[in-house]
């Protein structure tokens, strides 16, 4: 799930893709390079291990001229993270370059038979069969560049974005796409030239131009210096480009201030929770819609079941769309981790309702599901943050979350964006199949609107956590408690530790610990409890007592004006009231920001986690 960046216009192309990478950096981090062709049509390669910081360190040291480049930012699936192995590499006569995301399933094969050929290999990745076989194939087909990449991806299994440059020629850059995503960017010069600008996604693009092309599988574009560009299937049949604009905002992919990116994203979810309820709330009719569903009416009231595929966080919150859905539907919903879905022949009947959950709407496993759904006849519904990605294409419908970007590698405000999507969507189903009492669902619909003034509620009187955070850095393992509703939310509160942290960590529902998981406490051992004054309130009081008999230490998430629990508990964070099911959305911000300073005390990159990436686009 690496990043590419790719330029060709008449600026100077290394700073602009340095800036891009460092805008893809959370799709990985373990190795960056650069690609430039200089007027004289000389190539220059640069690439280093780690960061693009040590990339700009090794770089400041060579003459990176050139108006036309690729970058690349690597997360390593062949070959460890070192310098051999990082992005671009070169053909064996170094006359073609190549970055690439994705993984050529079938590279051993392809290897072997160019190793037959007389091609000796410097890599262990994957990526360097790519380029090889496309100069083989331009050399034994005596063609072109364009026609040799067509003809290499041909004889490729797997997923690919890919940019490739050729020596000697600084007026194409040729780039191309099937499973992984690539956006084409088309800028203007002041003096009213088109330059080209290519990204994994819009952020290294959106300062230049909001002028975009996304890519489709299996298209090929080439990109001219004079400012034409042509799109190509693999069949060779030109594509009509569809010219889209952009929507996001520069301003959405700083820091502000903020010392990273994940606090900065956990402090704005009373904003980014208002801007997903914008528009989809009457206020004054006390009434949902979502014209996701009210154009998909039939098939909703006629679903026989709803799948959710989704990976991670968006498993979470898919776990606690399932329990509303169920509870105002009356549907029956099963949450699926799309990896295991898509590889076990999963029973789909026709009236099927599949939604995919994906921040990023790229992650593999779950495209993958929901493309093994679509072929098996089911509604596809996509439930997703980026706006134009893969999976929101893929998808016959769905409603986009719109929390702004995402950088932090440990999702948080898309979590609760997803979980507040998924409410909505149960809301909209409920009133169509009527399964909720106008009472209760106008009480609902109220009580979703007040969420985001609850949440700034929330982070106002929880800021004494970085203080508090410090003692627990010494800790080997975490437990994560909840109900109901918050089960999920223990499981998300022990995920954002492990990711950012480092600290094992592990969720439960509360009263599943005495069935084994009890036996690990004693007194080192800290015990998240969210225990809202609600529903289980008593059951999990008694959960409570059975871990303080064996010394366990009790951080609990209570209610405002909770007494019994506050009084059980060594820490406390206070939440407002609010319904059951809205919870999560509240009570996952302490822990979001307690996994945060406990990161923060022990030295942790929090916003790229080791061996972590923003997106996961390779199985
Ligand atoms: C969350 O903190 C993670 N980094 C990860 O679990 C993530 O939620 C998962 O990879 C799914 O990503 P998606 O929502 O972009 O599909
Ligand atoms: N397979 C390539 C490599 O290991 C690209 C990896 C990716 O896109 O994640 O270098």
């Amino acid at each position: 799930m690496c990043g590419i960046v790719g330029y060709l216009g008449e600026r100077d192309a290394y700073p602009i893709l340095i800036k891009g990478l460092h805008r893809l950096e959370y799709r990985g981090y373990d190795s960056a390079g650069v690609a430039l062709i200089n007027e004289e049509g000389e190539m220059t390669v640069c690439k280093a291990k780690g960061k693009v910081s040590v990339l700009e360190e090794v770089a400041a040291e060579r003459d990176m001229r050139g108006t036309m480049g690729i970058a690349h930012t690597r997360w390593a699936t062949h070959g460890e993270p070192n310098e051999c192995n990082a992005h671009p590499h070169y053909s064996q006569s170094k006359e073609l370059t190549l970055v690439h995301n994705g993984i050529i399933e079938n590279y051993k094969a392809l290897r072997e038979e160019l190793t037959n050929q007389g091609y000796s290999f410097v890599s262990e990745t994957d990526t360097e069969v790519l380029v090889q076989l496309i100069e083989f194939v331009k050399s034994t087909h005596h063609c072109d560049l364009v026609r040799a990449v067509h003809l290499a991806l041909k004889s490729v299994i797997g997923a690919y974005a890919i940019a490739v440059l050729e020596k000697g020629n600084a007026d194409r850059l040729i780039v191309a796409r099937k499973g992984s995503p690539l956006i084409v960017g088309i800028g203007k010069t002041e003096d009213g030239k088109t330059e080209f600008y290519v990204g994994s996604d819009a952020t290294p693009i959106v300062e230049y131009t909001n002028q975009v092309v996304y890519l489709k599988d299996e298209e090929i574009a080439v990109l001219k210096r004079d400012g034409s560009y042509t799109i190509t299937n693999l069949s060779n049949v030109e594509q009509t480009p569809q010219l889209q604009t952009l929507q996001v905002n520069l301003d959405e992919l700083e820091k502000g201030g903020y010392a990273h990116f994940m606090l900065k994203e956990i402090y704005e979810q009373p904003e980014s929770i208002r801007t997903c309820l914008g528009g989809r709330i009457d206020a004054k009719k006390r009434d949902v819609i979502l014209s996701g569903i009210l154009d998909n009416k039939k098939r909703f009231l006629n679903a026989r079941r709803i799948i959710i595929c989704a990976c991670g966080t968006s498993w979470h919150s898919a776990l606690i769309g399932k329990y509303f859905i169920e509870e105002a539907c009356q549907i029956p919903v099963e949450v699926e981790y799309a990896s295991e879905f898509r590889y076990r022949n999963p029973v789909i009947f026709k009236d099927d309702i599949v939604v995919a959950v994906s921040q990023s709407g790229e992650t593999a496993d779950t495209l993958a599901a929901i493309k093994l759904a679509k072929e098996k006849g089911a509604f596809i519904y996509g439930v997703c943050n980026v706006i134009g990605s893969s999976i929101a294409r893929e998808a016959n419908s769905g409603t986009y979350i719109h929390v702004g970007p995402e950088i932090g590698v440990a999702s948080t405000k898309a979590f609760t964006g997803q979980v507040v999507t998924l409410a909505l969507i149960g809301l909209a189903i409920a009133k169509e199949k009527k399964t909720l009492s106008t009472e209760m669902y106008e009480m609902l619909v109220d009580e979703l609107r007040k969420i985001p003034q609850k949440m700034q509620w929330t982070l106002d009187h929880n800021k004494n956590i970085d203080r508090f955070a410090q003692m627990f850095t010494y800790c080997k393992n975490f437990i994560y408690l909840g109900r109901g509703y918050n089960y999920p939310v223990a499981l998300e509160g022990a995920l954002k530790l492990k990711e950012i942290s480092y600290i094992h960590a592990e969720g439960y529902p509360a009263a599943e610990m005495k069935h084994g998981p009890i036996a690990l406490v004693d007194e080192e051992m800290p015990v998240v409890v969210v225990a809202p004054k609600r529903g289980m309130y008593e059951k999990i009081v008694s959960n409570i007592q059975e871990i303080k008999s064996r010394h366990g230490k009790i951080i609990s998430v209570v209610t405002q004006g909770d007494t019994v629990v506050k009084g059980m508990s060594d820490y406390t964070f206070v939440i407002p009231d609010t319904r059951d099911c809205y919870v999560p959305l509240l009570a996952v911000l302490p822990l979001q920001l307690l996994s945060y300073y406990v990161a923060v005390a022990k030295g942790r990159n929090v916003d790229q986690p080791r061996n972590l990436a923003k997106s996961v686009t390779v199985e």
